[in-house]
């Protein structure tokens, strides 16, 4: 019975769509329920503790919808408060993040010099570089934070002139001339990825955690004998903040009609 349980994903906003329709890809019997902290988004410009305590009680929330995990699709709460959430639910059921998926494909390819660009949280935390170097202790990783982009892409600017220069203008960082590939370690990012592969014109392999995480989740979630067997996938879709035009970029994110529902859990 309780493989029927949904798979619970949580961003600080609409990124995290990014995610659940990886995971919708691969695993379309799974029911998904997701939520969007869009009320204190962003959260890559917020300190470690704040995310801390975001993250936590969107946890409990998703707990008690029943939800058999819990993806933290966001780079800057997988980087502040992975450790604090698997601590204080992963008797309860299992915690991922969308860090640990990425640094293993990563070591899988056996590259040397590593580009990485996210927000401020994220670059600040440093998480991506220890685990990489942990792995691969001569391993070069450049991080740039690029707190511009997700503001930018919540406005619906991406694939136009504006978005092209403000990415050029990041992407120009003296250390990024060596890289030989490109991290896209904020989960708002895919909706740039081929703008990001243009700049580079191919010379960078350019990744996101999407797919990857999609398949760690199917991985694991099937050592535990957590799949879904059956079609009867429904899902939901919480933000605790909607306007009129986010409703059109979350549509933009999954790609499919999706419906919201306003639920603040913060009142
Ligand atoms: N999607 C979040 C991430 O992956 C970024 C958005 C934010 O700053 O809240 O870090």
């Amino acid at each position: 019975m309780q493989e029927k349980r949904p798979i619970g994903i949580f961003d600080s906003g609409i990124g995290g769509l990014t995610v659940a329709k990886a995971i919708n890809r691969l695993l379309p019997n799974e029911s998904i329920i997701y939520y969007g902290d869009t009320k204190h988004l962003p959260y890559g410009d917020k300190s470690v503790s704040t995310i801390k305590r975001y993250a936590k009680g969107i946890s409990s929330f998703l707990v008690k919808q029943n939800c058999k995990c819990i993806i933290i699709a966001c780079n800057s709460a997988s980087t502040a408060a992975f450790s604090d959430i698997h601590s204080l639910f992963s008797n309860t059921i299992p915690i991922y993040n969308v860090v640990d998926p990425l640094v293993e494909k990563i070591i899988e390819l056996d590259y040397n010099n590593v580009g990485l660009i996210a927000t401020k949280a994220t670059v600040a935390s440093n998480v991506y570089k220890t685990k990489l170097q942990s792995k691969k202790r001569n391993i070069n990783v450049a991080s740039l934070a690029t707190p511009l982009l997700v503001p930018m892409i919540e406005e619906g600017f991406y694939k136009n002139e504006i978005s092209s220069s403000v990415i050029n203008e990041y992407l120009k960082y003296e250390p990024f001339n060596t890289i030989e590939t490109l991290l896209l370690a904020c989960t708002h990012y895919p909706l740039i990825k081929n703008e990001v592969e243009g700049y580079f014109k191919g010379k960078v392999d350019v990744h996101d955690s999407t797919d990857v995480v999609a398949q760690w989740v199917q991985k694991e979630l099937n050592k535990r004998n957590l799949l879904s067997e059956q079609n009867l996938a429904q899902h939901k879709f919480y933000f605790s903040d909607i306007t009129p035009a986010f409703k059109v970029a979350a549509k933009m994110f999954f790609e499919k009609p999706i419906s919201v529902t306003l639920h603040d859990i913060w009142v």
